[in-house]
């Protein structure tokens, strides 16, 4: 039988999924920033550039009137999300979650209340006419108590060529290394490499052609596809400046290197 190319430690989603997603989290916040605006908790969830749809999964979890729609291109990763995560799902939550592989540019049906794009996996959109086409048909696709939920990444350090590395509590090291930065065009060549203790690296795990984008830019880009009440939550931070998890809803920031913040806008 020939090998299988990644071992459980090894397979790159499940080095992502550790390294850089945080499901529950997300979605708590997610959940309650809905339930704040709307005065109701939020029923459909559409997931945008959902890979393995880990957020989708914990979307269905949090009760029986919750169901979750997973969009992405890729079919190898929406498989691979389907066997690994999925699978781990009751049948009466797996029953409530549709994944489907199409443009998040193009799809506008089934309306939901939430639409949300984590990861900065919007940055593939390179010109403000892509950007805004994407955020009008976001505008389309949600109900009329409908919230668009997007993180944004800024500071200096995320204009810059730099490499970060992080220890994983899994005992490996995840490395973000932004190997160019244009500050003409905002175009950045991003990676993902891990590294073992045993000496291998997994290098180029994920590759990204973005181009960033600032929060006043995606802020206009909200107002202009129809966005109402467009804000920001913005993550505290502790007393040695690093950041909480916790977001507030704030109108002004004090400046850090690099930041994660979300941007949010009502239909
Ligand atoms: C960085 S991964 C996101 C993984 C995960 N959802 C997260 O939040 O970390 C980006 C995903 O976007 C998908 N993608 C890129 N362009 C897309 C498009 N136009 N429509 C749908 N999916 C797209 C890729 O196939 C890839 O799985």
């Amino acid at each position: 039988m020939p090998k299988p190319r990644f071992s459980p430690k090894t397979d790159p989603h499940i080095l992502y999924q550790e390294a850089v997603q945080s499901p529950e989290g997300d979605i708590r916040l997610i959940d309650r920033h809905y339930k704040k605006l709307f005065g109701r908790p939020a029923r459909t969830f559409r997931e945008d550039f959902c890979g393995t749809a880990l957020l989708s999964c914990e979307w269905v979890k949090l009760g029986k009137d919750r169901r979750a729609l997973g969009v992405d291109l890729d079919a190898p990763t929406l498989k691979w999300g389907r066997t690994h995560n999925l699978s781990q799902l009751s049948d009466d939550q797996r029953a409530r979650i549709e994944l489907v592989r199409a443009n998040v540019l193009e799809i506008a049906r089934p309306k939901v209340d939430v639409l949300a794009a984590l990861n900065f996996s919007y940055c593939v959109f390179k010109t403000r006419a892509l950007m805004l086409a994407y955020v009008k048909n976001a505008h389309r696709s949600l109900n009329r108590d409908g919230m668009l939920f997007m993180d944004i990444w800024g500071g200096s350090e995320s204009q810059t060529e730099h490499t970060d590395r992080r220890r994983i509590p899994g005992g490996y090291t995840y490395v973000w290394e932004q190997r160019s930065f244009d500050p003409i065009s905002f175009h950045a060549d991003c990676r993902i490499h891990f590294e073992f203790p045993n000496g291998k690296k997994l290098r180029n795990a994920f590759t990204y052609d973005w181009r960033m984008w600032t929060l006043p830019e995606l802020k206009d880009i909200f107002a202009e596809a129809g966005f109402k009440d467009i804000h920001v939550l913005w993550e505290t931070s502790d007393d040695k400046g690093r950041g909480t998890g916790v977001f507030r809803r704030t109108e002004k920031a004090s400046d850090e290197e690099s930041w994660i913040s979300c941007v949010v806008g009502r239909r």
